[in-house]
């Protein structure tokens, strides 16, 4: 049998690289294809080197453009790809527009497709991936959950829980995997960063692609560099857009390039406090027990928040949030983490795709 693995974006990349190593070691052949939704190396290249994952067997090269642009470019590179392979599993990861180009694929063709982080809901449609996450999970044949709530939201949407696997996170399996490579951060170094320091990451359509929004978000984090020196590394949605609004380096901003995972992670780990709208960032701050304020009305991982590591905050509160939470002192030790999250989501992703593919009953 043969699986292959559908990536196109930076958060991908995390997940999917435990999963990967782990069918390897239980020696399922596999190959990962790129849709290239992701290009610049720093978004896309790095990953591939830091998390040690093997070279696609394709890139799509589909690029940027309007949702429509885009998503119509996934499906026709991906049909023809998927054509050429016939895979038995289609395994996709996350949210992002390649997510439900493959699943949209797959199911036309009538292809077993595998939905790692399953289930995941922020209730807010106007998010492009909450569109995704409904529609990729409704199509998937076996849905990997990476905390608890998912099951529940699966199951009232009517999906099969006999498709349903609660694995636990493989994102934090990659996390596990770095960590032993994080210290000392070298960006802190190259910056000339003072030992303490917060980190923002902001890329959300919401907050940057009007320039009101961005205004409104700009004006809350130069507060926040009021208090702290602030590390940006800017994703290339909100480049322009912030830099109008005033986001540009100065003696307490640090504007920089994105950074690499584990130069990244480096940096997160060393940091005060994290602002951002990201989903992965929330979940890392859990696990390393660095303070994260998500400036977001909502957020489809709600266990963060519940645990005590993160906080949605809006832009107008965002800065006495900081204040509260730098004067609070010293980050939040890493209790018990949320169930499963334990470095071992990849291979139990592996084990089932194992026996799902010599034709296993599944069911509990
Ligand atoms: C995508 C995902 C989002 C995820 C984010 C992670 C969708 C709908 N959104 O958003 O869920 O949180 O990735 O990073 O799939 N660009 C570059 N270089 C690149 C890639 C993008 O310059 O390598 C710029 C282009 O101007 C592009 C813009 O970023 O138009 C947006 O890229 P796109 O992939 O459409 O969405 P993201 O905002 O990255
Ligand atoms: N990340 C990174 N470099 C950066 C910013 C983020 O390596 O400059 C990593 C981060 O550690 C996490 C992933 O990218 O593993 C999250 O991706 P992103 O925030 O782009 O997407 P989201 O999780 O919001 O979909």
């Amino acid at each position: 049998p043969l699986v292959l693995h559908v990536l196109g974006a930076r958060p991908n990349f995390p997940k999917a690289a435990p999963v990967v190593r782990a069918l390897d070691s239980l020696g399922v052949r596999q190959g990962i294809i790129h849709t290239g939704q992701h290009y610049d190396a720093l978004m896309s290249d790095v990953f591939f080197a830091d998390l040690g994952l093997p070279e696609p067997i394709a890139n799509l090269g589909v690029g940027s453009g309007t949702h429509a642009q885009q998503t119509a470019a996934l499906l026709i590179g991906l049909e023809g790809v998927v054509l050429e392979h016939t895979p038995d599993l289609v395994v996709v990861y996350g949210d992002v527009n390649s997510t439900l180009a493959a699943i949209l694929v797959c199911a036309k063709l009538g292809i077993p497709t595998a939905h790692v982080e399953a289930g995941l809901r922020s209730f807010d449609r106007t998010m492009p991936e909450e569109v995704n996450r409904i529609v990729t999970d409704s199509l998937s044949e076996l849905l990997f959950a990476t905390s608890p709530d998912a099951l529940s939201y699966l199951a009232s949407e009517g999906i099969d829980p006999r498709k349903v696997h609660l694995v636990g996170n493989p994102m934090i399996d990659s996390l596990f995997g770095a960590l032993p490579a994080l210290d000392p951060s070298p960006v802190v170094k190259r910056l000339g960063l003072p030992p303490r320091y917060a980190v923002a990451t902001l890329h959300r359509p919401a907050n940057v692609d009007s320039p009101e929004a961005a205004r409104e978000l700009v004006d809350a984090v130069l507060e926040v560099s009021e208090q702290i020196p602030l590390v940006i590394p800017i994703h290339p949605r909100g480049r322009t857009r912030l830099a109008e609004a005033g986001l540009v380096t100065s003696p307490s901003v640090y504007v920089i390039d994105p950074l690499g995972y584990v130069d990244f992670l480096s940096l997160v780990r060393g940091a005060a406090l994290v602002v951002t709208d990201s989903g992965g960032v929330q979940e890392e701050t859990t696990v390393l027990g660095v303070p994260c304020l998500t400036v977001r009305p909502n957020t489809e991982r709600p266990i963060t928040v519940s645990h005590g590591t993160n906080r949605l905050v809006t832009p107008a509160l965002l800065p006495a949030a900081a204040s509260k939470v730098l004067s609070d002192g010293a980050a939040i030790p890493a209790e018990e983490l949320p169930v499963m999250w334990d470095g071992q989501a990849g291979p139990r992703i592996a084990r089932v795709i194992a026996s799902w593919l010599h034709g296993d009953n599944l069911a509990p």
